[in-house]
């Protein structure tokens, strides 16, 4: 047998794969059925400590970064190489899935364990890499660890950033006992990879098993407050009030409207809605929505922003309530490096993986590591394309494949000598 037969039949540990994947979906499990994860509490606490402590077992070196970004380093041959980033993110939405960015982190840790158990010396040093706050569910915006590591995000800022609460995201950090430094933290790369469900109906409607991310849709966020006058629900007439979530409710309408006014391609939805006094028998004095709009082209989310510009400004007259909108998020739609994502596609064809090229419609931190390494993504399908629910399910078949996918294109990649 050549080496390289050797290398190809490699594979992951697929029972060990499984298990570490139910091990952790104990942490912030939902009567449901899925997660209830949010960065930086007591469920995160405990996956990161789960994650750490499988490391620690298998003498690998871990580092925290000042975000609370944990990386786990299994060290190469040439340590001075710079190293090759396999990661994705532990927390979860309020009401998430399972898989939605924990099967990256656990198929990352089995990539580890399986290079190990084999024996296999990489050139380069492989990290794996869990990011802070991916949903941004809890502290906005999302992708913030990956944005202060990339530089697209002010670490000071982050770390002030609060959740409904009050509650500041460094002091969460300090609180769960993961507010890091620099020191051991890799910051030149060599490659980013990341494995992620699709969180969308593609591949498993084609019978495909792996998606070639080729990029990701552009996001804009908005925070929209709505501001009318409160009052008894019973004493006042109907023609003398100003209402805030009677207007709230236009523009929740027009939003859902954008897309056929626009792009079929357009996503627009409003996912938070916060109403004061928040009582039956009040009138709603005021409310905040919060805004997420996706495309992949700039062009077309400008033309949205001013579509979003003149439906406020519209209601706001209709209603008598004064509406503003603030942008929170703009992250320009992303291109993967043509050579990270070739690199992908080489291996799934080596494997006899069926696979097709697909547009991200989702966020991850990859859109963060595009812009200081190449980087490219690897989807397995998931059960109805459902993602961001309870519900959000994958088959065993298709989390080994994404994992012999990703640990494939991650040793190409670190046995790789030129930068
Ligand atoms: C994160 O999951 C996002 O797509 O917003
Ligand atoms: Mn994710
Ligand atoms: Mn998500």
């Amino acid at each position: 047998m050549t080496e390289k037969t050797c290398e190809s039949a490699l594979a992951v540990d697929s029972e060990r794969l499984w298990n570490s994947l139910r091990e952790v979906s104990a942490f912030g499990a939902t009567p449901g059925g899925g997660l209830d994860r949010l960065a930086l509490g007591d469920h995160d606490r405990a996956a990161r400590d789960h994650l750490v402590a499988a490391a620690r077992e298998r003498g690998w070196a871990v580092a925290v970064d000042p975000v609370g970004n944990v990386f786990v380093t299994r060290q190469g041959t040439e340590p001075d190489l710079p190293p090759v980033l396999i990661g994705s993110h532990l927390d979860s939405q309020p009401l998430g899935g399972r898989y939605d960015g924990t099967y990256g982190v656990h198929a990352g840790l089995e990539v580890l364990r399986a290079l190990d158990d084999a024996g296999v010396a990489t050139r380069r040093s492989l990290v794996l890499a869990d990011w802070t706050n991916e949903e941004g569910s809890r502290f906005s915006p999302s992708m913030l660890g990956s944005a202060v590591y990339s530089g697209a995000h002010d670490l000071d800022a982050a770390l002030a950033r609060t959740d409904t609460s009050g509650a500041t995201l460094g002091g969460e950090l300090a609180r769960i006992g993961y507010a890091g430094a620099w020191g051991g933290v890799p910051r030149r790369l060599h490659r980013a990879l990341e494995v992620h469900i699709e969180q969308g109906p593609v591949l498993e409607a084609e019978g495909v098993d792996i998606g070639v991310v080729t990029g990701v849709y552009g996001i804009r966020w908005y925070d929209v407050s709505v501001r009318g006058e409160g009052g008894h629900s019973g004493t006042t007439p109907m023609a003398l009030r100003r209402d805030a979530l009677v207007a709230a409710g236009a523009v929740v309408r027009a939003v859902s409207e954008l897309a056929d006014r626009l792009s079929p391609e357009l996503r627009a939805t409003t996912g938070e809605i916060v109403v004061s006094p928040n009582s039956r028998n009040s009138i709603p004095g005021s409310v905040r929505l919060a805004l997420d709009v996706r495309h992949p082209e700039d062009a077309v989310l400008d033309r949205a922003e001013r579509a979003l510009e003149e439906l406020t400004a519209d209601v706001a007259r209709a209603t008598g309530t004064e509406v503003t909108i603030e942008p929170v998020l703009s992250q320009p739609p992303t291109v993967f490096d043509p050579r990270a994502v070739a690199g992908v596609r080489a291996v799934a064809e080596r494997l006899g993986l069926s696979n097709r090229d697909l547009v991200s419609g989702a966020g991850h931190d990859s859109v963060h590591l595009a812009r200081v390494t190449p980087t490219a993504m690897i989807f397995i399908p998931c059960v109805g394309g459902i993602s961001h629910h309870e519900s959000e399910d994958i088959r065993h078949q298709w989390a080994v494949d994404g994992a012999n996918a990703l640990l494939h294109a991650a040793l190409d990649a670190a046995q790789e000598s030129e930068d």
